[in-house]
């Protein structure tokens, strides 16, 4: 039976998943392909660590990148090392040897994905990345092929796997942001720096990879709003869910006329929704195609298994291909297409619904302040409820409010911000 050989670059959480499932699924892989795939070389930083799985024989560590990329008998590179310059390093001497490439790196990929799939493109290879969002589930393939023709009116999910089993273990347990953090990293969900998850940043690296799958235009990294979760309290997740919601870490994008609205933020979400159930390192995106209606893919959005299935899908995606004398690989959707900028909606024109925490001085006058705040800034108000001791320092005051502009919901904060019965900065998150 024919062997595909795979150059690994990286084998951590992701590597070693992958070769776990090589391993456990040998049978099952070699039926449907009619080949074996075999791992031939494995580039890592450190060649005296001990490893999580065995590589079994006739498989090598290197820690000289060129060492796969000039070796004849790979076909297919695997980059699941993180970062950036080697891995693009990696990337970019592969399609030039001609060797297709396989990623797990949402952050390459929305820093210099253009170039990237310039860059295979005019090496006629491909450059396949379904692991690079949302870990297990098929969400890069559902856009690329399952909906090639709707037109996605909106896209919208959890799509972290540290951050969401952070938020779940805080919910559902009362544990404190630290342990959860320490959890989630021993779990290997988290990435090499959890600033990351935990900002909001990865998901907003993935968002930019999808708004390019769904709509074939760059929504620029540096363009997305990006809130992270460092900023939700406990006394939020108590709040949200005397309101009814659970609190989420949420990316979306929407045509809203045109124009996109994208970002990713931390929001209340009404806990009779779907997306509210979605616990630990699940994740879950919800999709509206203008044929197709709304779907919902609900999976392990991190981790070795998950996260090496989605790797596996496309390596075998690209062995059945190898045998074709395919001329022209197509790695966007949009048949190579240069991808043009984005017609992006200015963030302060977004509207929402919001949940305002302010801290105040519990004395007489404050509530008809921010009320009338509210009032001159178009901020309407649905519900409001205060706690806490009188002559405290500082109580809570949360106040839910019906849709409104950002900008307006800004303008009235910062008008907050700067009285002096606010004793800490207000608060705000969106709600569903
Ligand atoms: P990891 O556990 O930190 O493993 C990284 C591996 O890459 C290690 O084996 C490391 O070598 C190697 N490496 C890193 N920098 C290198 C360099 N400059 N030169 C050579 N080798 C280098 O990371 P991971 O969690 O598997 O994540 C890998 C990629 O998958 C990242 O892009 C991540 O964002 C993505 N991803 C991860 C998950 C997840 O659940 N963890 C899910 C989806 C996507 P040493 O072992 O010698 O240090
Ligand atoms: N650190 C990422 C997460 C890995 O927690 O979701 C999956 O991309």
């Amino acid at each position: 039976m024919d062997v595909i050989k795979l150059g690994l670059g990286g084998f951590g959480t992701v590597g070693s998943g992958l070769a776990k499932i090589l391993d456990m699924n040998a049978d099952r892989i070699a039926k449907k392909l009619g080949k074996k795939i075999e791992i031939k070389s494995v580039l890592v930083r450190d060649l005296n660590k001990k490893r999580a799985f065995d590589l079994g024989p006739g498989a090598t560590f290197t820690d000289d990148l060129d060492t796969l990329v000039n070796d004849p008998d790979i076909d297919i590179i695997v980059e699941l090392m993180g970062g950036l310059d080697t891995a693009k390093d990696l990337m970019f001497k592969s399609f030039a040897a001609g060797k297709h490439v396989v990623t797990a790196n949402k952050h390459l990929l929305a820093e210099h994905g253009l170039e990237l799939f310039d860059a295979a493109k005019d090496n006629n290879v491909a450059l396949m990345f379904e692991a690079s969002c949302a870990g297990g589930i098929p969400i890069v393939q559902t856009l690329k092929e399952s909906l090639a023709g709707d037109e996605v009116q909106k896209m919208l999910g959890i799509m972290n796997g540290t951050a969401n089993y952070i938020l779940s273990e805080m919910t559902t347990k009362g544990m404190d942001f630290e342990t959860a953090l320490a959890d989630a990293q021993d779990l290997g969900y988290a990435e090499a720096d959890p600033t990351f998850d935990i900002e909001g940043f990865d998901t907003a690296h993935k968002l930019c990879v999808l708004i390019r799958m769904a709509y074939g235009v760059d929504y620029p990294l540096s363009d997305i709003p990006v809130q992270g979760i460092t900023s939700v309290t406990p006394m939020d997740i108590e709040f949200a869910r005397e309101f009814g919601y659970r609190v989420k870490l949420l990316a979306h994008v929407m045509d809203v006329d045109g124009q996109l609205e994208a970002g990713v933020h931390p929001a209340l979400v009404p806990y009779t929704y779907l997306l509210a159930r979605v616990g630990g390192n699940y994740n879950a995106v919800r999709l509206e195609g203008n044929a197709v209606g709304p779907i919902m893919l609900h999976g392990q959005g991190a981790g070795d298994l998950p996260t090496g299935s989605a790797v596996l899908a496309d390596i075998m995606g690209i062995a059945r291909q190898l045998d074709c004398t395919c001329s022209n690989v197509d790695n966007t959707g949009f048949g190579n297409q240069p991808i043009p900028k984005a017609n992006i909606l200015p963030p302060e024109q977004s509207e929402s619904k919001y949940y305002f925490r302010f801290t105040v001085a519990d004395r007489a006058g404050v509530m008809a302040a921010i009320t009338k705040s509210m009032a001159d800034h178009g901020v309407s108000i649905a519900q409001a409820v205060q706690k806490g001791e009188a002559g405290a320092e500082g109580v809570p005051l949360v106040i839910i409010s019906h849709e409104t502009k950002a900008k307006d919901a800004d303008a009235m904060l910062r008008e907050m911000d700067a009285m002096d019965f606010c004793v800490e900065p207000c608060v705000k998150f969106r709600i569903l």
